[in-house]
């Protein structure tokens, strides 16, 4: 890693950075290649995916945020197809067309862990790659009651009230009983799952 990544803004960007070139790597380089960020926020990974030659698209429930992607996007002299909407309706965008599925900090908003992955899986070309990176239940260990049987039934009953963050291992979990693809996870961080499934040619 070179001088240009120094304190904390330069470690942002290192941790960006090596996230962005372990899905480069994944799927072969990025130029040409269809990405979707699920919950992109403002963009700084989709802008930075765009800028080493990749077709992306966001989507994001916040109109503002998109609308700083595209100002992001044009600051950089790239672009982006930009979705007002849910992420968990990826599916409604294509039928299986983009070679990789980005879903970075934004798991947690999905409205089921279980249908979320299989239609993330849906979106994706056989051989297509989606790489998670997640906050964990651990990340949050001061709950009210109320928040607390939120997690339980995501836990315990697949059911999701007002955004918890995924147990340990649940990511992993509902791209593995797809059996549709192949999965490496990284746990090094204990608040976090990396999880990345790679689609099976059918
Ligand atoms: C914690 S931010 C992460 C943003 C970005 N991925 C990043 O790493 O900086 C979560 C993002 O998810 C978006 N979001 C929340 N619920 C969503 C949903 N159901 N579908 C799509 N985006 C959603 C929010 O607007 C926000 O931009």
């Amino acid at each position: 890693m070179g001088s240009d990544f120094v304190g904390i803004r330069g470690a942002v960007r290192a941790g960006r950075y090596s996230r962005s070139t372990r899905l480069e790597v994944a799927i072969g380089g990025y130029c040409g290649k269809r990405i979707i960020d699920l919950g992109s926020g403002t963009g700084q990974f989709a802008a930075e995916f765009a800028y080493r030659g990749a077709e992306v698209t966001c989507i994001d429930v916040s109109a503002t945020y998109l609308s700083m992607v595209r100002q992001r996007m044009n600051n950089m002299g790239v672009m982006a197809h930009l979705v007002t909407g849910y992420m968990d309706h990826v599916t409604r965008l294509t039928d299986g067309a983009f070679d990789a599925a980005f879903c970075h900090v934004s798991w947690y908003y999905c409205m089921n862990d279980l249908t979320f992955a299989k239609r993330i899986v849906a979106a994706l070309r056989p051989g297509g790659v989606a790489l998670i990176r997640a906050n964990i239940d651990a990340f949050e260990v001061a709950r009210s009651p109320i928040r607390s049987l939120s997690y339980w039934l995501n836990q315990h009953m697949f059911l999701k009230i007002g955004h918890p963050h995924p147990p340990r291992g649940r990511i992993a979990f509902a791209f593995r009983r797809l059996g549709a693809t192949e999965i490496s996870t990284n746990y090094d961080d204990p608040l976090v799952d990396v999880v990345l499934a790679r689609k099976l040619p059918s």
